[in-house]
C-alpha cells in the first residue's frame, strides 16, 4: 500500500488517540495537517504530535495535497462538515455517529458517489484484533449457530471526565448515538443485518451535574433519554438484547456475550480494540454427565481464553478504519464500512429511538453484507 496524506478536522479529545495511534502503528497514513474552528486547539495538537501544518478549516478543505479528511468534530456538525469535505473533493472518514438519521446518511453517501469519492466511518473497533478474532471463531463454528447476544454498555456519562459534555446530551448524541454504534457495528459485522427492533427508554436523572471543564459545577438537562433497552431480531433469526446507558455507576452485566448451539463466546467490550475472547463449549458442560471427577467438574466451571489472531496494538485505539479506507481507495475496493453497512447501522440507531419514542416495533428497511474479515496473520499496518 502506498502512503496516503491525511488531514484531521476537529482537534479535541479523540484527535489525540487518532494522531498518536496513526503515527505509531499506521505509518502508511501520513498526518499532513490539522484544523479546528479554534486555531489554538489545532496548534496544540500539531505541537504535541508533530503534525507539520496547522490550517484554517477552509484551508484544509481546499489543500491539494490531502487525500482523506478525518472528521472529528462534535456530532451536531458531522453532516454539514462531511458534505463540505466531499464537496472539496476529499475522501471522508467520519467519527460516529455518521449522521443522526437515514436520510442525512444517504445524502452524504449519494454526494460521495456523485463525486467519485470514498467514505469510511467509525467505529473501527470491529476491525481490531479482539473482534476480528471473535469473527474468525464464529465463522469457524466454535459455538455452533448463534441464537442470542447480550450487549451491555453501562456507564455514567461523560461529565466526570470530558471538558465539553453538553454535546453528548444533545438530540444528535445521547447514549444511542454516542455508544450504541460500537455495539451495533460489532453485532452486524459478526452476525449480519438486523430485521426489527423493539426498544424502551427512560432517564436515570432529570438533571446532571458537570464535574470538570469550563462548566464545572453547573448543571445540564439532557435533550435525550439516557437509558435505552432494545431487543432486536437479526435476519439470521438470532435475538439480541442491547442495553445502552449513561445512568449506571457500575454493573455486573457482561458487556458482550454470544450464545450458540454449541457454546458461548464472551468478549470484554466492543468499545475497545483489544481484548481476548473466551469460550465455554458444550462439552465442558455435558462431560460432567459421564465423568464426575474433580478434574471434569473443574473444567465445567470456567470459560477458556482464546488467542487473539492479530497484533493487539492497544486496548483503546483508533485509526485502523482510516487505514482500511486508504487501502480501499488505492485498490478501488469497497471499504469495510461500506455505504450499505453505514446506512444499516445508522438506521438501527434511528430505529431504536423511533421504537422507544413511538412504543412500537421498528422494521428495518436497509440491509447489508457482513464486512470482509481481515486475514489472521496480517501484519501491523497492513489490512
Ligand atoms: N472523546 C472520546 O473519547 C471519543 C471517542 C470516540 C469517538 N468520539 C467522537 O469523536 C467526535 C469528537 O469528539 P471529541 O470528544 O474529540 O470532541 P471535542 O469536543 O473534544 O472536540 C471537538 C473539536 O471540534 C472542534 N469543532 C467544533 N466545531 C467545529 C467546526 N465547525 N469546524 C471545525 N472544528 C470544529 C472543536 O473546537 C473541538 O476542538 C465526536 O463525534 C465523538 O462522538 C469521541
Amino acid at each position: 500500500m502506498k502512503n496516503c496524506k491525511v488531514g484531521i478536522l476537529g482537534t479535541g479529545v479523540i484527535s489525540r488517540t487518532y494522531a498518536g495511534d496513526i503515527k505509531q502503528f499506521y505509518k502508511k497514513l501520513e498526518i499532513d495537517a490539522c484544523a479546528d474552528i479554534n486555531k489554538d486547539a489545532a496548534s496544540k495538537l500539531s505541537s504535541e504530535y508533530g503534525i507539520p501544518r496547522v490550517l484554517s478549516v477552509d484551508e484544509i478543505l481546499n489543500d491539494p495535497s490531502i487525500d482523506i479528511i478525518i472528521n472529528l468534530t462534535p456530532p451536531q456538525f458531522h453532516v454539514e462538515l462531511s458534505k463540505k469535505i466531499l464537496n472539496a473533493g476529499k475522501h471522508l472518514f467520519s467519527e460516529k455517529p455518521f449522521a443522526a438519521n437515514l436520510e442525512d446518511a444517504r445524502s452524504i453517501l449519494e454526494l460521495a458517489k456523485e463525486k467519485n469519492l470514498f467514505v469510511g466511518c467509525a467505529p473501527d473497533t470491529f476491525l481490531s484484533s479482539g473482534l476480528q478474532s471473535v469473527r474468525h471463531y464464529l465463522d469457524d463454528n466454535l459455538i455452533g449457530k448463534p441464537f442470542f447476544v447480550t450487549a451491555n454498555m453501562t456507564t455514567f456519562g461523560v461529565e466526570t471526565w470530558h471538558r465539553n459534555p453538553r454535546a453528548f446530551y444533545m438530540k444528535t448524541a445521547g447514549p444511542i448515538y454516542d455508544m450504541a454504534p460500537y455495539y451495533i457495528s460489532a453485532i452486524v459485522s459478526l452476525l449480519g443485518p438486523i430485521d426489527s427492533i423493539t426498544a424502551l427508554s427512560c432517564k436515570g436523572q432529570e438533571v446532571r451535574h458537570i464535574y470538570v471543564g469550563p462548566d464545572e459545577g453547573k448543571e445540564l438537562v439532557p435533550e435525550t433519554d439516557t437509558h435505552y433497552s432494545a431487543v432486536m431480531r437479526l435476519k439470521s433469526g438470532a435475538v439480541v438484547n442491547l442495553n445502552v446507558s449513561f445512568d449506571i455507576y457500575r454493573s455486573n452485566l457482561p458487556m458482550f456475550e454470544i450464545y450458540g448451539s454449541d457454546g458461548t463466546l464472551t468478549y470484554p467490550d466492543p468499545n475497545f480494540g483489544g481484548g481476548s475472547p473466551k469460550i465455554y463449549r458444550k462439552e465442558q458442560f455435558t462431560d460432567t454427565v459421564y465423568n464426575k471427577s474433580e478434574d471434569a467438574v473443574k473444567r465445567s466451571e470456567s470459560f477458556v481464553t482464546l488467542p487473539e489472531l492479530f497484533p493487539r496494538v492497544k486496548d483503546y485505539s483508533r485509526g485502523i478504519g482510516v487505514l482500511d479506507l486508504a487501502d480501499a481507495i488505492e485498490k478501488g475496493r469497497t471499504p469495510r464500512t461500506s455505504g450499505d453497512f453505514i446506512l444499516h447501522v445508522t438506521e438501527a440507531l434511528e430505529g431504536i429511538i423511533k421504537s422507544a419514542d413511538n412504543n412500537e416495533t421498528y422494521k428495518m428497511t436497509t440491509t447489508c453484507e457482513r464486512p470482509e474479515p481481515i486475514k489472521p496473520g496480517t501484519d501491523l499496518g497492513e489490512i
